[in-house]
């Protein structure tokens, strides 16, 4: 049976990852977090102080960016798979509000794209893919047979991450998550390269006015529809 690219986009928070997953799962295809790798390139800018300190060195990350490795590895137990830097086990590191408030610079440089969306690319040649992230509709898969974009309030998005960095343990106090969230969200979508932005001939969901399941449901309908045409 021929296999579909599945393309969700949308602002941070949104729960795409929450139902990329599910679907992944239920179609029997691989889910790929496109954020972890932005995510873990930041982390690797973070450890070596290209960016955290005083002034951002984004010429000496783009240098180093050839050294940095990024693989997904499945774990049986969590039944998705987790982002190894170099090597290490990073998918708990690049969670913190830390790695998010440097994330969306990193992710705006054009070299970090060009080389983590040719990775993408990659994994998404034999189709059977759920990709989650800001431009994979219109940029890693412009062809992808369903495209997803999501969207919500910043402040039922903010409230989301805010529940799940206190349950990490992180100390963090609302309105910094909900300004982090509104910077992400400017930043992403009025960047130079790729900014992110609804594919024409995606569909729209607004997390906050749908439950989860109705939401996942409805989505895989959908992609079973998309299925059965193409076969
Ligand atoms: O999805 P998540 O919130 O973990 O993504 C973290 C950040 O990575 C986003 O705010 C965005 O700056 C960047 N990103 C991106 N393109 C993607 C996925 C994530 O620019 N495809």
């Amino acid at each position: 049976m021929k296999k579909i690219t599945v393309a969700i986009d949308g602002f941070s928070s949104t729960g795409k990852s929450t139902l990329a997953k599910q679907l992944a799962k239920a179609l029997g295809y691989v889910y790929v977090d496109t954020g972890a790798m932005y995510r873990a390139v930041t982390l690797f800018a973070l450890r070596n102080g290209f960016v955290g300190g005083e002034q951002n060195n984004m010429s000496a990350l783009v240098k180093l960016l050839p050294k940095i490795r990024l693989k997904f590895k499945f774990n049986q137990e969590l039944g998705y798979a987790e982002i190894y830097l170099n090597g290490e086990n990073v998918e708990n590191e690049i969670r913190t509000l830390e790695v998010s408030r440097y994330v969306s610079q990193v992710a705006a440089i054009e070299e970090v794209r060009f080389k983590l969306v040719d990775l993408q690319k990659q994994m998404g040649k034999d189709k059977g893919i759920v990709m989650d992230g800001r431009d994979i509709g219109t940029v890693v898969f412009p062809d992808a047979e369903l495209k997803v974009f999501m969207t919500a309030s910043p402040e039922v998005r903010a409230n989301r991450r805010y529940k799940e960095l206190l349950e990490k343990g992180d100390q963090v106090n609302f309105e910094e998550v909900l300004q982090n969230v509104k910077e992400r969200d400017y930043i992403d979508s009025n960047r130079e390269f790729s900014p992110l932005k609804k594919a024409q001939d995606a569909i729209e969901f607004d997390n906050g006015d749908m439950g989860r399941k109705e939401q996942f449901e409805r989505i895989y309908n959908y992609a079973l529809r998309v299925i059965e045409k193409i076969n």
